[in-house]
């Protein structure tokens, strides 16, 4: 089974693509946790884990989902974290969890895709579509690791950087950096952040989007709002700016 997460596409075209290769089943974290309820417990003999870097670090639903589930110590365990440029502590984190449950991360990888972080602080931004290509071809050789069940964790390693941005000032800042609201004005109820959001944390109320508190900025509701409803940091992405992965359609990221 491939458990991931994905809030612009990147994991999730990841994820699809190792499924594809691997001959196995991509299934999002949250949509698992919802449907096992609290019987949590996989039993496969190989599990792959595709995720986004959250400043130097796992998505806190994958982080959740690793330390909460029970897993066979026997399972092959592999972890592909996308990321704009470094993974940071990210997949070094997942093997500490796995390792406290006496579980091994037998590979990691870090796939460099396109940075969907860049359009909360920067307008104009141009994506550079290239480096997916790059991307694949990574991604082709971790297929063949899979199915060769390699064990390799040359790129599971801390980093200065990832123990940088694990400070919690830091993260704090990173949090409030990221922080979404709803403008109302440009919001037309459309529903789409609502079935976007991994945290259920977007509801539609009279006709208008309201966010709580539970957010792990994975940016999926400002990239895919299609009337700058909603604002990170105070500022809506324009739709220039707005970024998902281009085999990646809005209707594939909805929670089931
Ligand atoms: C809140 C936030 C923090 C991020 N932190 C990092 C980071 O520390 N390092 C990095 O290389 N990319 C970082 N990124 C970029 C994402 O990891 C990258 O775009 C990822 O591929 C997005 O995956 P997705 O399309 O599946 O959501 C961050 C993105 C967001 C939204």
């Amino acid at each position: 089974m491939i458990l991931y997460f994905s809030g612009t596409g990147n994991s999730l075209s990841a994820a699809r693509f190792l499924a594809r290769e691997t001959g196995d089943t991509a299934v999002h974290v949250v949509d698992l946790t919802a449907h096992c309820g609290t019987c949590r417990g996989i039993q496969d003999k190989v599990i792959g884990f595709v995720f986004p870097v959250y400043f130097g670090d796992l998505p806190d639903p994958v982080r959740e989902f690793a330390e909460y589930t029970r897993f066979a110590p026997s399972t092959y365990f592999y972890a592909v974290a996308t990321c704009g440029s470094t993974p940071g502590n990210a997949l070094y984190n997942l093997q500490e969890i796995l390792e406290r449950k006496r579980c091994h991360l037998s590979y990691g990888r870090a796939v460099p895709m396109i940075a969907n972080s860049t359009a909360t602080w920067k307008k104009g931004v141009t994506y550079d579509l290239s480096r997916l290509e790059t991307a694949r071809k990574k991604l082709v050789s971790i297929a063949t690791a899979v199915r060769a069940r390699t064990v390799n964790t040359d790129e599971v390693k801390r980093s200065l950087t990832g123990s940088l941005m694990a400070m919690q000032l830091v993260r704090h800042m990173g949090k409030r950096r990221f922080a979404i609201s709803v403008d109302i004005e440009a919001c037309t109820g459309c529903g789409i952040c609502e079935r976007l959001c991994p945290m259920h944390n977007i509801t539609i109320k009279n006709g208008k989007a309201r966010a709580g508190d539970q957010c792990v900025s994975c940016m999926a509701c400002a990239h895919w709002c299609p009337s700058g409803g909603i604002l990170v940091h105070g500022h809506a992405i324009s739709r220039e700016d707005q970024y998902h992965h281009p085999d990646i359609e809005v209707k594939d990221l909805f929670l089931r």
